[in-house]
């Protein structure tokens, strides 16, 4: 385990087990229906290349990246497109893959933008759900683990760009992000 995590909240083999689920889930939905499935670059990274990897039925794949910007905090809503789909959405059916939805800000400035651009569905699988931190409502249709209000990172989250790369998730120790 990593110096800066005090504890190991979901393992590796848990996330792999669920992933699976997950994959097995989305498998029968999508069913002859060819979806487009949306990486939200960079957190959504990880899960995203798991969990594609466990679906059985073909796909196509494209990558977003956005971030919140105002102050220094994303609580503005406003949500940035770093960089946008390659690929046009209207007519297809999305599924949107996100790591974890936290106030809810990014996915539902995410959702409207490609409802308006005539997708002919908008769902979200997301791996980690907040329910604590949310400002806004908004529920996954495919949710992998809710989890408790703590500082929490790996499997593609973050803290100051790091720890994405641990293949569990853990908490960081306070003093980390205290310093
Ligand atoms: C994180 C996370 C989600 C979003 C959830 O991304 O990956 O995309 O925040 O928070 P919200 O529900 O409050 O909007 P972040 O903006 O940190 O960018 P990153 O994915 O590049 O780490
Ligand atoms: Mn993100
Ligand atoms: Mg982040």
């Amino acid at each position: 385990m990593q110096n800066d995590i005090q504890e190991i909240l979901i393992s590796e083999e848990e996330i792999q087990q669920r992933v699976k689920e997950l994959g097995a889930k989305l498998s029968d939905a999508y069913e002859g229906r060819n979806p487009l499935v949306i990486c939200v670059l960079k957190g959504a990274f990880i899960f995203m290349a798991d969990l594609v990897k466990v679906i059985t039925v073909p796909v196509e794949m494209d990558f977003m990246a956005v971030s919140s910007y105002g102050a220094t905090t994303k609580s503005s809503g406003v949500v940035k497109i770093i960089k946008d789909l390659d690929v046009p959405v209207d007519g297809r059916h999305v599924l949107i893959v996100e790591d974890i939805i936290d106030s809810g800000l990014t996915l539902s400035y995410l959702i409207e933008l490609l409802r308006n651009r005539n997708a002919a569905s908008v769902s979200v699988v997301t791996l980690f759900d907040k329910p604590a931190g949310r400002t806004v409502s908004l529920e996954a249709d495919y949710t992998g683990f809710v989890i408790p209000d703590e500082f929490i990172v790996g499997y593609g989250l973050d803290y100051a760009e790091k720890y994405r790369n641990l293949p569990y998730i853990g908490v960081l120790k306070p003093e980390v992000y205290s310093k």
